[in-house]
């Protein structure tokens, strides 16, 4: 399943793309308007940014408009899908854009046969929402899964775009449900990447780490010194008692074996 972000934020765009998730992006007329700006300069940064299809939605109330709108968005990048909501005019508009050779991405479905139709029609992208049909008790994943069991058996090209995803849960059961592509809020991007026990075990790893390098250098910095205080000590028992073969391990620290007559001594250093 692709994943497109759904946002017209610009720095949220960049931060998926760098993270090498991003396959698209949608926007609307809602996100536009938490941005602002010109929305045509927004489109062309967010194409630049990613080579999936970008989604731009037309507003006009007429096909005539629609068809006006969706022509200009299509100019300004070749992978500009343009977005346009279910209605009698807008399937009009999709049949239209579509002999034109223009992409779109049919918004607003709530039902497989309003799905059904847009793919007729010759929508490449069939958006049902998710969310919204959950917010009034309606179990929105239930669209998704008829409508790619539908364009499965009969091997229709529209794609089914899972929309208005409202938390990790959604994105899940859509990929379960066999949507081809879901649109995610940013907000739910970064609730997939993050896990409790993922950032606590990284927190741990990290100290653990943190701990061992120290103790590793503590042991480093002591080791010439040890050396050093070994040898004085050899020295001094050879000085004293002439059983220089002896003296190694108990310079270790370590109690030498017993050998009962000492030729077993012998006989391990042969
Ligand atoms: O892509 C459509 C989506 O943005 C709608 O989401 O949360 O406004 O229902 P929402």
């Amino acid at each position: 399943m692709k994943i497109f972000l759904d946002t017209a934020d610009i720095g949220e765009i960049r931060t998926a793309a760098r993270w090498g998730v991003l396959d698209g992006v949608t926007t609307n007329p809602s996100l536009y308007a938490k941005v602002g700006g010109s929305y045509e300069e927004i489109l062309r940064e967010i194409c630049r940014i990613t080579s999936g299809p970008v989604s731009a939605e037309v507003v006009a109330d007429d096909v005539e408009g629609m068809l006006r709108e969706g022509r200009a968005f299509a100019k300004l990048a070749r992978n500009i899908m343009v977005k346009v909501p279910m209605s009698e005019l807008g399937l009009e508009a999709i049949s239209r854009f579509a002999e034109e050779g223009i992409r779109t991405n049919c918004t607003l479905i709530f039902t497989s046969n309003q799905g059904l139709l847009a793919a007729k029609a010759g929508a490449t992208l069939i958006s049902p929402f998710v969310g919204r049909l959950d917010d009034i008790n309606q179990d929105g994943m239930i669209v998704i899964r008829e409508l790619a069991e539908m364009f499965a058996i009969h091997d229709i090209d529209a794609q089914v775009l899972a929309a208005s995803i409202r938390h990790p849960q959604h994105v899940t059961q859509a990929a379960l449900a066999g949507a081809h592509i879901s649109t995610i809020p940013f907000k739910v991007l970064g609730q997939m990447v993050h896990h409790p026990l993922t950032d606590k075990g990284i927190a741990t790893f990290k100290a653990d780490w943190e701990k061992a390098r120290a103790a590793a250098a503590k042991a480093a910095a002591e080791t010439p010194a040890a050396a050093g205080s070994a040898a004085t000590t050899t020295a001094a028992r050879a000085d004293g008692d002439g059983s220089s073969g002896r003296t190694g391990p108990r310079a270790n620290g370590v109690k030498p074996a017993r050998h009962g007559s000492g030729s077993g001594s012998t006989k391990r250093r042969r």
